[in-house]
């Protein structure tokens, strides 16, 4: 049996919550594709995951925090320097809490900070410290010219040879009008990735 599968409990409705117990912290960075996010906060929540929202001040130009606010029922992240009312560091605690981070849509620009190791704010800061504390998953979603540069596609092999799944980018219809590589993968595809996952190990917070 699947560690994680081990507890399957029911919400109010008596859905199978087989993501009980788990911790996602969900990190939305600024792409068109930001709005598919939602979607896929909603389906891990309603599979019994939390969800904690971190969001790039790119990524709040496309969607509203209060869009993550409502669907994770939590406060969304968007700053290294607000305090928190704990006084915790949250680009450190909310990765020692998260069972899984997933970046979708991931831009070409945080791929390149990861790449790089740069942590000039509060996802790409919980990206360094995510290492040794829970694995990262990213969706990446951009245009097909970005996608197939050389310095993202030498940036992405990096990323992967360092053990970060990367789920997409799909071929279709593009924002921008192109049809191409570079539509962020599904939100079912990136939920059932991000539940197989998440059931390889149990949640790291115990009932
Ligand atoms: C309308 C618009 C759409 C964009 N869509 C994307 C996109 O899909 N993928 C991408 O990598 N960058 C996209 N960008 C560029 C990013 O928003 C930009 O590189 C930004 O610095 C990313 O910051 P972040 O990675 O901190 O969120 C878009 C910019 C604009 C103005």
């Amino acid at each position: 049996m699947t560690p994680g599968a081990a507890i399957l409990e029911t919400n109010v409705h008596g859905k199978a919550q087989p993501l009980g117990g788990y911790e996602v912290l969900l990190c939305v960075t600024g792409g068109i594709a930001s709005y598919k996010s939602a979607e896929l906060a909603s389906r891990l929540i309603q599979d019994g995951s939390a969800v904690t929202v971190a969001m790039t001040d790119a990524a709040r130009r496309f969607v509203c925090p209060l869009t993550f606010q409502s669907i994770s029922r939590r406060r969304v992240y968007t700053s290294l320097w607000r305090a928190g009312e704990d006084y915790s560091c949250r680009h450190i605690s909310l990765t020692e809490l998260a069972d899984l981070m997933i970046i979708a849509p991931a831009t070409a620009n945080i791929i390149g900070k990861m790449a790089a190791g740069i942590a000039d704010d509060l996802v790409s800061t919980l990206v360094l410290s995510a290492a040794g504390a829970c694995p990262i998953l990213i969706g990446p979603a951009m245009n097909t010219r970005m996608w197939n540069a050389q310095a993202v596609r030498a940036n992405v092999e990096k990323l992967t040879a360092w053990g970060i799944t990367v789920v997409g980018p799909d071929e279709g219809y593009l924002a921008c009008g192109a049809v191409g590589p570079g539509r962020m993968a599904e939100p079912a595809e990136i939920f059932q990735t991000a539940t197989e996952l998440l059931l390889r190990n149990p949640p790291k917070r115990q009932p």
